[in-house]
């Protein structure tokens, strides 16, 4: 799949690829012999792999965290050179990856803002109509890493001339000190497009975003994933005065009856879960890699009124 010509740095990218992706085999081989044991054994004592949440109590009381206060600078770290996250902006508009976004035609009006910020892969080529085809920053999870770096022309050069990637996991996958081959990968990403600030979120920092989010839920995340949604809220809060979010329906939207139609979970597959059924079981997930989609959306509600944060298409 190479859609990109070939320099002596992506030749070097194609090598780390293809390196990475055979890594990636070997640890799934060694997961299905890990499981097999475990099966065998009756053991049901599988842990989240990653970085050990706070096991705290449930239900403390709930205290809200000043954001402006809490935001750190330093907590994002340049993953190659010396860049510093000094990113500022008036207005922002934060674009999700929901189908809810489609059909808007809110496009220009995107383009049109000072600074715009995506997740993950989510791509603007063929659905610019509706979101645009600027990216300030790109919000990105140590799993949608390798979808990233595959489509180079979609999601390194179109965008802003100095755009910047700021990177979240587990400090084992994309930390400084991490040796593995996903780390290196960014590095070489970093290196070939000299344009591109890549900043990664430091060990603490990320400890800081678990904390925040017991905090204001009262819940602790243990046995679930913050969803690259609340990273990229919490971040936008950091860096924007006023926050235009596109497509993110409220906390309810799920519950309502009569139940709403279905709905495409990312804009980019059509044929995709719907949106509402992924959510609502990754609420109640108990195992395995599920996020808490809906707790998350209660608390940007509550920081919508804190924040100038407002929702459009659907507005709420
Ligand atoms: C680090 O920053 C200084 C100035 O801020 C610059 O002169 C120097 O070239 C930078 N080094 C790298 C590796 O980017
Ligand atoms: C996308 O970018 C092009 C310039 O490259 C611009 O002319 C066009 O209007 C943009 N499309 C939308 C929908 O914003
Ligand atoms: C890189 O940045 C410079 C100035 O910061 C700009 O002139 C140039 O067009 C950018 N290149 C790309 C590929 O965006
Ligand atoms: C909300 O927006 C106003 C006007 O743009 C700005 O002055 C104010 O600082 C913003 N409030 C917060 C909490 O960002
Ligand atoms: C939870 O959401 C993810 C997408 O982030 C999805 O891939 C997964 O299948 C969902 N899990 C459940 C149990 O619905």
């Amino acid at each position: 799949a190479c859609v990109y010509p070939l320099s002596k740095g992506s030749l070097h990218l194609h090598l780390l690829l293809m390196i990475f992706l055979l890594q990636q085999m070997v640890i799934c081989a060694a997961v299905l012999v890990l499981m097999t044991l475990l099966i065998l054994y009756g053991s049901n004592n599988t842990n989240d792999a990653g970085y050990s949440p706070f096991r705290v109590s449930s239900h403390q009381a709930l205290k809200t965290t000043d954001l402006k206060k809490w935001s750190s600078r330093e907590g994002y770290v340049p993953i190659y050179g010396n860049k510093t996250m000094n990113l500022h902006c008036h207005n922002c508009a934060l674009v999700t990856s929901s189908s809810h976004v489609l059909g808007t035609k809110a496009g220009h009006e995107i383009d049109g803002t000072e600074c715009v910020i995506r997740m993950n892969d989510a791509p603007t080529y063929r659905y610019d109509d509706d979101v645009g085809n600027r990216t300030t920053l790109r919000v990105v999870a140590h799993s949608s890493v390798f979808r990233v770096v595959r489509r180079p022309n979609e999601f390194l050069h179109r965008a802003d001339s100095n755009p910047m990637i700021i990177f979240w996991g587990p400090p084992n996958k994309i930390g400084k000190d991490s040796k593995g081959a996903l780390y290196r990968l960014i590095q070489r990403v970093s290196m070939t497009y000299t344009n591109l600030s890549c900043f990664s979120i430091t060990p603490s920092k990320m400890r800081k975003f678990d904390s925040l989010f017991l905090r204001e839920t009262g819940r602790d995340r243990s046995h679930s994933w913050l969803s690259t949604g609340w990273f990229t809220m919490v971040i936008g809060i950091e860096i924007c005065d006023n926050i235009k979010v596109y497509g993110m329906v409220s906390p309810n939207h799920c519950g309502k009856k009569p139940v709403s139609k279905k709905m495409p979970y990312h804009y980019y597959k059509p044929r995709g879960p719907d949106e509402c059924v992924t959510y609502v079981q990754n609420e109640s997930g108990k195992r395995g890699n599920h996020h808490r989609f809906i707790t998350e959306k209660q608390v940007f509600a509550r920081w919508a009124r804190q924040y100038n944060i407002s929702f459009i298409h659907p507005s709420w």
